[in-house]
């Protein structure tokens, strides 16, 4: 698949088929993604790759703490809830999954189990925990930065592969659970976590193009003639 391909069809996938993804294939998402750009080439990022026992694990510890009201736990800072255009763009989105899935705006069961489902990865076949080295802490910004570069590497070369993702922070919103059932080691901060496997062509999420600003907008060229 071209690049230009990938990057103007990739979608966040939240509904996945059951069936595994093999190893090998996982081995060469992450060998392209593990080409991203990072600054003065420290590669800070770690990519702990669950299925199976662990992976369930994870989500049951998340869901459960979630439905129990224990405060997310997360170990990066997190911005709060967000205001003015950019709560405008997060309800932009929901809007077009909830419509997507047939959800009304008054239907809390619903809208409820949608947020479970991101709790669970949305039940993904793999999930990749993306953390980084603790040492950067201090100055973690531009750790995360390098992260971003990985992840995007991530769900792109996935893409090409016919794999579906979608980066899941609700999935890491409760640390915790994720540092024991991944065993995640101590000199690494756990920043996000993709889940991935084979989209289910027949869940209609899976269909939502999201909206992106115009070019011209989030763009200004300096000093050019024209
Ligand atoms: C840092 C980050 C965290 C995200 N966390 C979630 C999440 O917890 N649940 C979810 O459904 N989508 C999550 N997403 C996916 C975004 O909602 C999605 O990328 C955005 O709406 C644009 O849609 P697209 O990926 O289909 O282009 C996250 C994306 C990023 C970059």
């Amino acid at each position: 698949m071209e690049l230009k391909q990938a990057m103007q069809e990739r979608r966040s996938i939240r509904g996945f088929k059951k069936d595994p993804v093999p190893r090998a294939l996982l081995e060469e998402v992450i060998a392209l993604a593990n080409r991203a750009p990072s600054s003065m080439n420290t590669q800070p990022w770690h990519l702990h790759v669950l299925t199976g026992e662990p992976l369930e694990k994870v989500r049951e510890g998340n869901s459960t703490r979630m439905l129990q009201g224990v405060p997310p736990v997360r170990e990066i800072s997190d911005h709060g809830a967000y205001a003015g255009v950019h709560r405008d763009r997060q309800v932009g989105i929901a809007k077009q999954l909830f419509a997507a899935m047939g959800i009304e705006r008054d239907d809390k069961e619903r809208r409820q189990d949608w947020v479970m489902r991101g709790f669970r990865q949305f039940d993904a076949p793999v999930s990749i925990v993306v953390c980084f080295d603790k040492s950067l802490d201090d100055n973690g910004t531009i750790a995360h930065f390098d992260l971003g570069a990985v992840t995007y590497g991530l769900v792109l070369a996935a893409w090409s592969k016919g794999l579906g993702c979608v980066i899941n922070g609700q999935g890491i919103m409760q640390s915790p659970v994720v540092r024991e059932h991944a065993q995640i080691p101590d000199d690494q901060v756990i920043m996000t976590c993709v889940a991935m496997g084979w989209p289910d062509e027949d869940f209609s999420a899976n269909a939502v193009v999201s909206t992106r600003r115009p070019v011209e907008e989030v763009t200004r060229f300096v000093g050019f003639d024209d």
